[in-house]
């Protein structure tokens, strides 16, 4: 079996790999990604990449076929991949994001790709409403990121048939350990918080509701959407990917991170502006169809495997928003050092 994993290099990415690794030993393991988070590495003695058989450098919107030839699924990760990002990038986030999503899968599909997974976000569904949200509920995209997955999903829609399956993962928002540990993410944001300062300050009064999944959990996802058969579910799915137990408030997050660490203060703020981001998913769906992949670690794994990871390394940054553990500070620097254009083509 061999599969092509874009975006390898990313927060997810290396989880993916290694999972795959694990569950197909002898599988033939292609990576892709531009490397614009390459140097961003928990463990600078330990690259990921290593777990492949192949990496190779390249920008999706300059993918060739050759790299499709004999690949039976790919996993589409590569994206410019967070709200403060695709704001910062616009056009250029819709044209990796969606047109690109949909070139890639066309290339795959060509060269006789038979698994096509899409990593797509709970965030196409944005604001609120009282009930959790379902595929089939209506989208309302809030940022240039949301809109480039809504426009992205709707696109590979007209590519599936019998011979390519497409499977589009809404997974929930990632959190959890990883060889290249993201800090823009809320419950990452926490115990990074925690650990540099003894505090985590909510910039809400607390009640926002967050669906989580570890980023473990999305790997299992993958696997199981990357052999998918058409079968009754068809051979175009769009499926949320978390778990229900997984939609968490944001001052329960914050509250898991004191059982692990209690010396910490939380500090809410009752009279902070009402955020829009508030949402439930209903994960019933993957649920059903997805039995023997279901999430797997709890919100105190995800915490204290966030704890111990960032100990290794003697963590203590109290200023990390400002550093490159946020995707954004990443690219921007690139950017002033003159390695990245304003496109976000290396130069
Ligand atoms: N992190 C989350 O909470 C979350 C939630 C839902 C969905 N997703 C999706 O999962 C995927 C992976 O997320 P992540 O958190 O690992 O993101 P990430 O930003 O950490 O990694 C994305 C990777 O894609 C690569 N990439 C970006 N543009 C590229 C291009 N033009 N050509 C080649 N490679 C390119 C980057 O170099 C990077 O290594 C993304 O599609 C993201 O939208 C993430």
């Amino acid at each position: 079996m061999k599969i092509v994993i874009t975006g390898n290099m990313g927060y997810i990415g290396p989880v993916v790999v290694n999972h795959f690794r694990k569950v197909y030993p002898n599988a033939n393991l292609v990576g892709y990604d531009s490397g614009f988070f390459a140097g961003c590495l928990l463990d600078h003695l330990d690259y990921p990449e290593n777990q492949l058989d192949e990496q190779v450098f390249g920008d999706v919107r300059e993918i060739s076929n050759d790299l499709f030839e004999g690949v039976d699924a790919v996993v589409h990760l590569a994206a410019i991949s967070n709200d403060p990002m695709g704001h910062a990038f616009e056009e250029v986030t819709d044209k990796i994001n969606h047109l690109c999503s949909y070139e890639v899968a066309v290339r795959a599909k060509d060269a006789g790709v038979k698994n096509f997974v899409f990593a797509s976000s709970c965030s196409v569904y944005g604001a609120g409403g009282r009930n959790a949200k379902g595929e089939n509920d209506e989208l309302q995209p809030l940022t240039s990121y949301a809109r480039s997955k809504v426009s992205a999903e709707e696109a590979l829609r007209s590519l599936a048939n019998d011979g390519f399956t497409v499977t589009c993962l809404r997974f929930a928002t990632a959190c959890g350990i990883s060889p290249r540990l993201r800090l823009d993410l809320v419950l990452n944001d926490f115990v990074a918080n925690a650990l540099s300062t003894k505090k985590i300050e909510i910039l809400s009064d607390g009640t926002p509701l967050r669906p989580l999944i570890d980023v473990k959990d999305m790997a299992r996802a993958i696997e199981w959407a990357s052999l998918r058969k058409a079968g009754n579910e068809g051979n175009f799915l769009i499926v949320n990917a978390g778990s229900n137990e997984g939609n968490y408030r944001v001052k329960e997050l914050a509250e898991a991170v004191r059982k692990e660490l209690p010396e910490i203060e939380v500090a809410i703020s009752p009279q902070a502006a009402p955020d829009k981001r508030s949402y439930k998913v209903d994960f019933s769906l993957f649920e059903k169809l997805a039995p023997n992949h279901q999430p797997q670690n709890k919100l105190r794994d995800s915490v204290s495997g966030l704890i111990s990871g960032l100990r290794e390394t003697g963590f203590s940054n109290a200023h990390f928003r400002s550093s490159s553990y946020v995707r954004l500070n990443a690219l921007r620097k690139l950017q002033s050092k003159g390695k990245l254009n304003s496109e976000l083509y290396w130069q």
